[in-house]
């Protein structure tokens, strides 16, 4: 199988955990570009769906598959929520944010009752870090913050589109870092949170309840003990 391949039935698997009237949180990426696909004809086979995006491009592929979209402001919770990951272990924790949504998917998932991922079978690792990790700062701090991840020997780069610093849908810059000689996860999470002008890390430690990769002969779904 390709990766595609595998993301695909991945995205098949997972909205089997869709029921009529959810509301349902789209990720964003590649893999949850087949989800939104497998949502939008779930809709047009009947069922009554809200969903609550997580980018901008995942807002514009649902509506041009008529899926209804709501703000996160017009719900109270989500019921279950489907995104890709850049990296999961053994432990349910993952490196996301390299699609750059990783602020809005990280409010989706601490709002969400039931996340699911999905991937493909290259995402699966014994220990994160291979993958740099994003980290959205706000532009203000930029060099502030860049300079400060250096000094912590975290090897910041400075992510770009065309020439230009990348902006998020939240018009902040990411910058990309290095955390594979890391091995306590939680504390550089809290300490990276403390510095001001850091909005959000793509690490994601806690939220997910269940992992569903493609692979040659169906689908692996690992359970959150
Ligand atoms: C988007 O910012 C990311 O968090 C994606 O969920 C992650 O990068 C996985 O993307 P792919 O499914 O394209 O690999």
């Amino acid at each position: 199988m390709t990766a595609d391949q595998e993301k695909k039935q991945a995205a098949l698997e997972a909205v089997k955990f869709i029921k009529d009237n959810m509301v349902v949180g789209l990720g964003t990426g590649s893999t949850a570009k087949h989800m939104i696909e497998a949502v939008g004809d779930l809709v047009k086979n009947g069922m009554n769906l809200t969903c609550v995006p997580s980018s901008d491009a995942t807002e514009k592929l649902a509506r041009e598959l008529g899926i209804t979209i709501v703000e996160l402001h017009e719900v109270d919770t989500i019921d279950v929520t489907i995104d890709g990951a850049d990296e999961f272990d053994d432990n349910f924790q993952l490196i996301k944010g390299g699609g750059g949504a990783l602020l809005r998917e990280k409010i989706l998932a601490w709002n969400t009752a039931y996340n699911i991922i999905i991937a493909d079978s290259s995402k699966d690792v014994q220990k994160l870090g291979a993958f740099k990790l994003p980290v959205e700062v706000i532009p203000f701090a930029t060099k502030q913050i860049f300079n400060y991840l250096q000094a912590e020997g975290l090897k910041p780069v400075q992510r770009m589109k065309e020439e230009l610093p990348y902006r998020t849908d939240e018009n902040n810059n990411i910058l990309d870092i290095d955390i594979s000689g890391v091995n306590d996860l939680q504390s550089l999470e809290i300490k990276l949170l403390k510095v001001p002008g850091i909005v959000e890390t793509g690490l994601f430690l806690n939220t997910t309840s269940l992992i569903i990769v493609g692979k040659e002969g169906g689908p692996v779904v690992k359970h959150r003990n």
